[in-house]
């Protein structure tokens, strides 16, 4: 594994982003636990894209559907007969893989013996299990693959009951859950993960305009948290890689320290979903155009983002270590201010003097606005230094000046740079930077 992923998986850990699920009895391989500072972060980012989808457009409305759904639904999505992976096992080490993530021909990756391989095996990836007390054919159900198929058997629903019209969206963030062979690069792939998902319901012959707008748009979303654009880049599915159901795809790839990776799927679906679900529902699933009378099957363009993978993306994107003077060199997150798990940490510069009380009463103050982490012990370099590592973007320092004339240090994260504020300023100002 790259050095920088394990300089990231050491501070995600350190820092109280990321834990091995279950640690205490070995870990739980590839399930992860999102920690104090890794559930603000997965929250923010989420927040961030439901703004995006929803609030910032008037014809996107919101779901969420449960994650367990009748079995039915996955036969007629095409999960249960096409949603495969083929896996391969070496007989020499007894490791699995997936066959299209190795080379066959070459040695195992895993005890270098080559020719050792079984013959690919196909296997779906959904998770099956029983509802109800008895476990036979009649209580299977599945955990959901994707979060996707909520919405397409709630569409009806949706226009029935919030006078929304062709052109539309439904937006969802949820969690999905698929049976992968995963053996590393940390959450990038896991069984357990949370997609953020839009459907954009359009009238056949539309799609194709629609599915540029939505490609520009989810490019131009990535420049708006503040990712490094060189960072990110459109992959075009070709005929072998197209899912059953897309009639043309683009994945948004960014460059992880192990290489470029799909972040984003946008997919044209066509009329393949909903057209499936009323063979197999027997529903009239068509729209009705109310000023032309016309009725016709929606086409769906799909964006589909993991939300884990988001946070993986960003964490990654805002590590830097940062040479700051002879021998001297600071770890800082430079996420996006309104992604950062803490906006303002608030020291006193020392307890006594009232120096406390006054720094705990200004951290009232700006906690009606704002996250905060008041910090009181050690150093105040090193106290910096610590926010600095869980990407805080301001700090602000309480000293003796703050008893005689009402201000207070304010430091920023990235250019490390301080400034004198008047304290009822201080809070439009945080504001000011955060929207600039
Ligand atoms: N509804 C379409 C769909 O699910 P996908 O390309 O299979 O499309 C969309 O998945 C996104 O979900 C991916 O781009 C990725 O960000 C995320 N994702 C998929 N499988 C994942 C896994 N095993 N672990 C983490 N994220 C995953």
């Amino acid at each position: 594994q790259d050095k920088t992923m394990d300089k990231i998986v050491s501070l995600a850990k350190r820092r109280g982003f990321i834990f091995q699920s279950s640690e205490i009895y070995g870990g739980l391989s590839s399930a992860w636990d999102y920690g104090p500072m890794g559930v603000e972060l997965k929250n923010r980012i989420q927040r961030f894209w439901w703004r995006e989808m929803t609030q910032l457009h008037d014809n996107i409305v919101g779901l969420d559907a449960a994650i367990m759904m009748h079995p039915r639904v996955w036969e007629a999505s095409g999960h249960v007969e096409n949603f495969h992976d083929p896996m391969v096992d070496c007989k020499n080490c007894k490791n699995r893989f997936r066959a299209d993530h190795i080379d066959l021909d070459a040695g195992c990756p895993v005890c270098g013996v080559s020719g050792q391989f079984t013959e690919p095996r196909e296997f779906n990836l959904m998770f099956k299990t029983n509802m109800g007390p008895i476990h036979d054919e009649n209580s299977v159900v599945y955990l959901r693959p994707e979060t996707a198929q909520g919405i397409y058997v709630n569409y009806k629903n949706v226009v029935q009951t919030s006078r929304v019209k062709i052109p539309f969206g439904i937006a969802q963030v949820g969690k999905a859950f698929r049976n992968e062979i995963v053996t590393k690069n940390f959450i990038f792939r896991t069984c357990e993960f949370e997609q953020m998902e839009m459907q954009f319901f359009v009238k056949p012959g539309d799609d194709e305009t629609w599915f540029e707008y939505w490609m520009k748009k989810r490019m131009a979303y990535y420049e708006k948290i503040g990712i490094r654009m060189e960072n990110l880049h459109f992959h075009q599915h070709g005929p072998d890689e197209l899912a059953h159901y897309a009639k043309d795809a683009y994945d948004i790839e960014y460059k992880f320290p192990f290489g470029w990776k799909e972040l984003e799927g946008i997919h044209n679906r066509t009329d393949f979903d909903l057209s499936r679900h009323s063979e197999y529902s027997k529903k009239d699933l068509t729209y009705l155009d109310e000023e032309t009378r016309e009725r016709f099957l929606p086409y769906i363009v799909e964006t589909s983002a993991g939300l884990t993978r988001s946070l993986l993306m960003v964490l990654c994107d805002a590590y830097e270590e940062e040479q700051v003077g002879e021998g001297d060199v600071r770890t800082v997150l430079r996420f996006h201010p309104e992604l950062a798990p803490i906006t303002v940490g608030v020291f006193p510069l020392v307890k006594k003097d009232g120096l406390a009380e006054l720094a705990k009463e200004i951290e009232m103050e700006l906690r009606e606005d704002y996250a905060t982490f008041y910090d009181q012990s050690g150093a105040i370099g090193r106290r910096y230094r610590r926010q600095d590592e869980i990407g805080t973007p301001f700090c602000v320092t309480i000293d003796y000046q703050t008893k005689d004339d009402n201000t207070v240090t304010l430091r920023f994260r990235d250019s490390m740079e301080q400034i004198r504020v008047s304290r009822s300023e201080l809070s439009a100002l945080i504001r000011s930077h955060i929207k600039s």
